[in-house]
């Protein structure tokens, strides 16, 4: 007969070692136990069998208790406070590049340095403004026509977000006027965003960048201001240029002129082609006078100008919508 004990505690030892418990229950040596039962004689089936069964039941308990115990050591070796992913793959990282500055910000960078370093302050022009600023302080009657030419936003409590950078004039001559009675003069840029109601196309944006220039002293001549812009367009495209001025109206300024320069060969220019930059001309004496400065006993000259159209024309850009557009393809030709 065959010796159930024996083969017994050897089952429960491969049990307590397996990997794979349950497989031990498939056992060649448990297979013949039960093939065994039919050959015995029928006095001995009933205990023998009994004896079978029970062997399974107790296995199957150690089977159950190893399990478990096998599940307990897999959870206690994980760490639950790790990152979720820890021991994953980790992903594919995105392609990466080093960032640079906008064309914008760094060409405006450029424009405030020139102007510093001809002795002028800069300061940034604000973003929303009042009537008073874009029009009152600038000599543009109530109602008159060349209001039009301003046509910007207005938010419904009447603020404006300014069409130039002329409303921080005001600003600077009374924050100048102390300077000025002292001896001294006001040299001052004011640069920043400005926005119209326009139709946009390839050479109109409703956003754009100006930058204006103030400048007072008791003698102030057209002079000085014109060398004052051939020397920062100089400069700026770092070669001689050929400039012009012919007459332009804008209230706040008298007489007032257009200011252009001839298009440089190294930028795509013939001979002739004029390229008008901006407008500017000896502040008007109301301007002063609402900033409380005699005009009387001081002069002054100012200019206001488009700062994409000096970009587009120092990169050979075709179309200024490109910089308000934040397309890298374009960006990446600054890096
Ligand atoms: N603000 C004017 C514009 O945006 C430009 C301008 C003209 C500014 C004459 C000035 C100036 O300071 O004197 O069209």
């Amino acid at each position: 007969m065959t010796d159930i004990s024996g083969l017994r505690a050897q089952l429960l030892e491969r049990i307590a070692s397996a990997e794979m418990p349950r497989e031990v229950l498939k056992a060649n040596e448990i297979k013949e136990l039960y093939a065994t039962i039919p050959s015995l004689p029928p006095s001995e089936r009933g205990a023998f069998g009994r004896a079978v069964n029970d062997l399974k039941t107790e296995l199957e308990t150690a089977i159950a208790l190893r399990e478990t115990a096998m599940e307990n050591a897999a959870i206690t070796s994980i760490d639950v406070t790790a990152p979720w992913d820890v021991n994953g793959a980790l992903p594919e990282l995105l392609p990466t590049e080093n960032g640079t500055q906008h064309p914008l910000t760094r060409e405006i960078e450029n424009v405030v340095d020139i102007f510093t370093r001809m002795g002028f302050e800069a300061i940034e022009s604000r973003q929303i403004d009042d009537d008073y600023h874009m029009f009152g302080t600038l000599n543009f009657p109530e109602n008159h026509p060349a209001r039009d030419g301003y046509d910007t936003f207005r938010t419904e409590e009447g603020f404006i977000p300014p069409a130039h950078t002329s409303t921080m004039q005001h600003r600077i001559l009374e924050r100048g006027k102390a300077q000025l009675e002292n001896g001294g003069q006001i040299a001052a840029i004011s640069y920043g965003r400005v926005f119209r109601n326009e139709d946009v196309d390839a050479t109109h944006e409703h956003t754009f960048y100006q930058c204006e220039g103030v400048f007072v002293s008791p003698n102030a001549t057209l002079g000085e201001m014109l060398g004052t812009l051939r020397s920062f367009f100089e400069v700026y495209y770092g070669q001689k240029l050929k400039t012009k001025t012919q007459p332009g109206y804008f209230p706040f300024v008298e007489p007032g002129l257009e200011f252009a320069i001839e298009r440089p060969a190294t930028l795509g220019g013939k001979p002739g082609e004029w390229l008008e930059m901006l407008g500017c001309g000896m502040i008007h004496p109301n301007v002063l006078r609402e900033a409380g400065i005699d005009p009387v006993k001081y002069r002054g000259f100012a200019w206001g100008g488009g700062i994409d159209r000096l970009i587009m024309l120092k990169y050979n850009i075709e179309d200024i919508r490109h910089l308000e557009s934040a397309k890298l393809q374009f960006l990446r030709k600054f890096a």
